[in-house]
């Protein structure tokens, strides 16, 4: 798991995807969200503050001390409930508007398995946007970056999203990418130090491009 340094840039520099994700789903006051793999609560802060006190947000992750955390969030953002499960055995209190993963995927064993858990604590034409990211699609100037170290399980599943989407029979309603770019002393520079203790001022350093793809889920 990155550090904290490294998370809280991550969070600055993907920032942006996430506001673009917001706006184009017109998500508004009153919904309900489960935020899947929630990790610090950046998604479940920022998905609370659109859907106001009138709505709530579910904050899951499979580790207990990231409930903590977010509880710490919570006790800022009310409409934020912190619960640990598992992604592939998520149950909530009630059926929701949106379920939300961020560089979730990546990590589990079945990404397919999650996505119809997803789908599963949906209500019927709700929403779910998956956020992931294509880690070799990274650059430093011109060369490919590497990051991932084995690391993660599916560091490409951004691109396989839309296929798994259909193959689900959901309907895929948008998907781009967008990726970070910087050059010189930038916080996308200072994101890839903090991961590969590897300092690019001189070159322009594109991140992985996190792909966003939103789907409803028919009845
Ligand atoms: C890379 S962090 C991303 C956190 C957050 N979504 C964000 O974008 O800032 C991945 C998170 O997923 C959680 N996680 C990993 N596998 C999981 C699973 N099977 N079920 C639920 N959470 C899981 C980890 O504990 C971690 O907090």
């Amino acid at each position: 798991m990155a550090n904290r340094m490294a998370i809280e840039l991550r969070d600055d520099v993907y920032r942006r995807p996430l506001e673009t994700a917001t706006e184009r789903l017109e998500i508004a006051a009153g919904w309900t969200c489960v935020d899947v793999g929630a990790g610090g609560g950046d998604v479940s802060v920022a998905l609370g503050k659109i859907v106001g006190p009138s709505g709530r947000v579910f904050a899951v992750d499979i580790d207990p001390k990231r409930r903590d955390q977010v509880a710490e969030i919570a006790a800022r953002e009310t409409q934020v409930i912190a619960l640990t499960q598992a992604a592939e055995e998520m149950m909530l209190p009630e059926k929701v508007d949106l379920a939300f993963c961020r560089f979730l995927l990546l990590q589990v064993v079945d990404p397919i398995v999650v996505i119809q858990r997803m789908a599963s604590v949906v209500k019927d034409n709700g929403w779910i946007v998956i956020q992931e990211a294509v880690t070799s699609a990274g650059r430093i100037g011109e060369s490919a970056m590497s990051t991932l170290n084995g690391t993660m399980r599916h560091p490409d599943i951004g691109i396989m999203v839309p296929r798994i989407i259909r193959q689900l029979g959901f309907e895929m309603t948008d998907c781009w990418a967008e990726a970070p770019i910087g050059l010189g002393d930038t916080p996308e520079s200072r994101y890839l130090e903090a991961m590969t203790e590897v300092l690019v001022t001189d070159e322009p350093v594109m991140l992985p491009p996190l792909v966003t793809t939103i789907a409803r889920v028919p009845k």
